[in-house]
């Protein structure tokens, strides 16, 4: 069941017109479908019914708090990698005991915050990070919870800067020194090794990866036993990819089998922290043709929408389907799609296949759900865009459009 379809030529989101949404909240707007949150975290989720194990979305994705009040309500703690993705989970009303705080980098307040608020434990990146939790901890006379972020040393082969299991990357410890770190960790007072993490990379869209990296850190698993270090969870962070294109992941359903083979029986609660998977294909950008031009070589469709509202072309070449909101049955033909930003790099499509649309008209950007307002900015000074949350036939503005007031509010 798909709810973004054309119904007679136009295109809907669940029950509402995105022609009529775009009339009456302009463009570029991001609508999402919660029927499609909700199918999508259920189809996680269940996937992993047989185990003992706690869904964590990554807030990064999409971390509007229309959406995490969603996924809250449907079960779901949070992975997050900051204070401020901490301060929207709680405002949420996620359950601090099933927070998870990954990330290279947390500063002392944030150590200091994630603490008060109970969560269920840090994932630790460095023997450094180690330390400070500790110093923190020890101030505010508790005891974290820490798992060690490990990385294996696994290819996921995916694009190299959503890559993040390799040696050469700057995320959590190599093996050996992870290791030490245990050992260190049970020497502190105020921290206790609770459990094992890694998180090999994003959009990726084979099982083999997940396996490798598992493997590696159940044999891990068994070299801390050895130690006498007994940890109760395994997080194998997120990293499940999607049908941009024509690339064909596994469904949950096939993830959670395979893993659960490997997982089946262990005492160990699993730990997961899908992102994209639950948010991509949930969410879709809808921009509005401004202009159209054409010089001997190329033909350009200049729209609303710029790399300040939707990097991932930009930054990673990544492919966005593109659609007509309503089907034209024009003949189609190369274009550009292209945003309003001096930059040459500011584009949504490059040489695709597209009716020939004309300016006023409105484009669809599917897969815009993950990784699309999370990452949008104010570049050239545009306000960022509206935020809708559509669910049946009811329209929930889960962002008003930024005004160019609200863009100098701060500045003094
Ligand atoms: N856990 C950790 C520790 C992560 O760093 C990430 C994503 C996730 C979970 C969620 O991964 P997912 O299930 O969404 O693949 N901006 C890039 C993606 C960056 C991903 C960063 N980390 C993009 O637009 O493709």
């Amino acid at each position: 069941m798909h709810h973004f379809e054309y119904r007679d030529g136009v295109l809907f989101a669940e029950d509402v017109s995105v022609t009529a949404l775009a009339e009456e909240y302009g463009t570029p707007l991001y609508i999402y479908s919660a029927a499609t949150f909700r199918r999508h975290f259920k189809a996680f989720d269940s996937a992993f019914k047989g185990l003992d194990h706690l869904t964590c979305y990554s807030v990064k994705a999409n971390s509007n708090l229309s959406i995490l009040k969603l996924l809250a309500a449907e079960g779901a703690g949070m992975d997050i990698v900051s204070g401020g993705e901490l301060f929207r989970a709680l405002k949420a009303g996620v359950s601090p005991e099933k927070i998870v705080y990954s990330g290279v980098g947390k500063r002392d307040s944030e150590i200091r915050d994630a603490l008060k608020a109970g969560i269920l434990m840090f994932n630790v990146e460095s023997v450094a990070e180690l330390e400070r939790i500790n110093s923190v901890a020890g101030e505010l006379g508790m005891k974290a919870n820490v798992s060690f972020r490990i990385n294996p040393d696994v290819d996921p082969q995916t694009h190299p800067y959503i890559s993040t299991g390799m040696k050469e990357n700057k995320f959590g410890l190599d093996i050996e020194n992870s290791l030490k770190a245990y050992q260190r960790a049970a020497e502190m007072d105020h921290v206790e090794p609770v459990g094992m993490d890694c998180h090999i990379g994003s959009q990726l869209t084979s099982i083999e990866p997940f396996l490798e990296a598992l493997d590696k850190l159940l044999h891990f698993n068994s070299q801390l036993k050895k130690m006498g270090i007994i940890i109760q969870y395994l997080d194998l962070g997120g990293g499940l990819g999607i049908a941009y294109d024509a690339e064909e992941p596994p469904h949950p359903s096939e993830f959670g089998q395979a893993l659960s083979e490997k997982l089946q029986g262990l005492p160990l609660k699993v730990i997961f922290e899908p992102g994209r998977v639950i948010a991509g294909n949930a969410g879709i950008l809808v921009t509005k043709v401004v202009y159209t031009k054409s010089n001997p070589t190329k033909n350009f469709l200049i729209v609303d929408a710029g790399m300040n509202d939707l990097i991932r072309p930009s930054l990673y070449g990544s492919y966005h389907r593109i659609g007509e909101v309503e089907l034209s049955g024009r003949q189609h033909k190369p274009f550009d799609v292209v945003g309003p930003i001096c930059e040459s790099g500011d584009f949504l499509a490059r040489d695709r296949e597209l009716p020939a649309v004309d300016q006023g008209e409105r484009l669809v950007v599917y897969s815009a759900g993950a990784y699309g307002f999370t990452m949008a900015s104010n570049y050239n000074t545009r306000p960022r865009a509206c935020e809708l949350l559509v669910d049946g036939d009811t329209v929930h503005v889960a962002r008003k459009r930024e005004t160019y007031e609200d863009l100098v509010a701060n500045e003094l």
